[in-house]
């Protein structure tokens, strides 16, 4: 950005006490938006705090978002720092994403008590981005929420507030439920240990809740594009043929049955494991001093939703992009894209997901998991007796 010409010569000198974060910070922004120092960028900063209302900060219903600050591009997307209401309300025009595809913050949740009163705080925090959503989707466009269920603060039971948002985004936004999907991820630990290890009474919470939502019903969509591998016993099948007949359960299974489609619909229980711990995206923050996300989702959940919902050339958007994980796969699978994200440094570390080659998204060979069938132990029921009273004290 060219130093702005001032009459008077820039005489006047002011420290600043910084962190050291928070001068690293403000030197990767003011760089990544093209200014030449520091200097440029604080005086930028004033024009825009001392700017009319009206350039500064957009309305809506009387609420402001603040800016939104573009701080990386590649030919197919943007990474915006800032608010996505800002994005969804004001930026991107009307009726023209065909995916949003994201996880929003649950921790508003987590850290609280977990009542109906949480929930329905959420669900109040939710409406506006409830309401960009739908402005923003194509009438053929998909809303895809990852979001993990909470427990009740010292309860062993679960918080509504996930299923109330759905309700709520159906009921009163008008979208559709296209389907549930549920995210297993094999290698979660058990938890809360006081009931799942402790004192017995509960399992292993192993899955995140996945709306797929719609504003009509028909999105568009095919499971053509996710095929999953054919089990041993379907490839068995396909070799050596299969007699049409009567299931026991009434189902006539037709020869057609034996047709080979390229692979098998996957079910709505999505088995990946979130385990990634040394990927590019982990070296590059470590190398660069740079948080690593807390919360991120692997990158076979949004190729998968991307490939079953959208086109090359299609328009992705992650609202609340964190570590941009979603924007590296549009941009692998040749989706135009936007993530936006408020905090800087995630922002930082998702910069990082373009350094190198994002044409291959890293992913290795197709993972096959086995749920073990419960029940399957001996158990002397005289000597395990249930909790009598379902664990209210140890
Ligand atoms: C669950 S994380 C998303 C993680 C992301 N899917 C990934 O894999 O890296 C939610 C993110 O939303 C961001 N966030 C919360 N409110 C936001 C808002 N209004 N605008 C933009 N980002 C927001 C948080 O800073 C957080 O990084």
């Amino acid at each position: 950005m060219v130093r702005p010409h001032v009459a008077e010569p820039r005489e006047n000198i002011a420290s600043l006490r910084l962190t050291a974060n928070e001068r690293e910070e403000m030197e990767f922004t003011s760089q990544a938006l093209g200014f030449k120092s520091l200097s440029d960028y604080i005086r930028h900063l004033h024009k825009v705090a001392v700017a009319p209302e009206k350039k500064r900060v957009a309305k809506l219903n009387g609420k402001t978002y603040g800016p939104l600050i573009e701080v990386h591009k590649t030919d197919l997307g943007k990474i915006y720092q800032g608010d996505s209401l800002e994005y969804l309300h004001h930026k991107v025009k009307p009726g023209s994403v065909n995916l949003i595809m994201t996880s929003p913050p649950f921790g508003l949740v987590r850290k609280k008590s977990y009542g109906n009163e949480d929930a329905a705080e959420y669900c109040e925090w939710f409406r506006p981005f409830a309401e960009g959503f739908h402005r923003v989707l194509k009438d053929d466009g998909s809303l895809v929420i990852d979001i993990g269920g909470a427990w009740k603060s010292g309860s062993p039971t679960r918080s509504l507030y996930h299923f109330k948002l759905l309700v709520m985004l159906c009921e009163e936004y008008g979208f559709h439920l296209a389907q549930e999907h549920y995210w297993w991820n094999p290698a979660k630990l058990p938890s809360p240990a006081e009931w799942v290890n402790v004192r017995r009474v509960r399992v292993k919470d192993a899955i995140n809740c996945v709306w797929w939502l719609s504003k009509t019903p028909f999105p568009k969509a095919s499971n053509k594009r996710v095929l999953a591998p054919y089990s041993d016993s379907m490839k068995g099948l396909l070799k050596n043929g299969y007699t049409a007949k009567l299931r026991p359960s009434g189902h006539d299974i037709s020869d057609k049955f034996s047709k080979d489609n390229g692979g098998s619909v996957p079910p709505n229980l999505l088995a990946i494991a979130n385990t990634e711990s040394n990927g590019v995206y982990q070296e590059y923050c470590r190398a660069n001093g740079i948080d690593i996300h807390p919360a991120r989702f692997p990158a076979l959940l949004p190729e998968y939703f991307i490939r079953f919902l959208t086109d090359p050339g299609d328009l992705v958007v992650d609202p609340f992009g964190g570590s941009c994980v979603t924007g590296m796969v549009a941009e692998a699978l040749g989706r135009k894209w936007a993530c936006i994200e408020l905090s800087s440094e995630y922002i930082r570390g998702g910069i990082g997901r373009f350094q190198g080659d994002v044409a291959a998204i890293g992913r290795g060979r197709p993972a096959l998991y086995s749920i073990n069938t419960p029940c399957s132990q001996p158990v002397d029921e005289a000597a395990v007796p249930l909790m009598a009273n379902g664990g209210a004290t140890r």
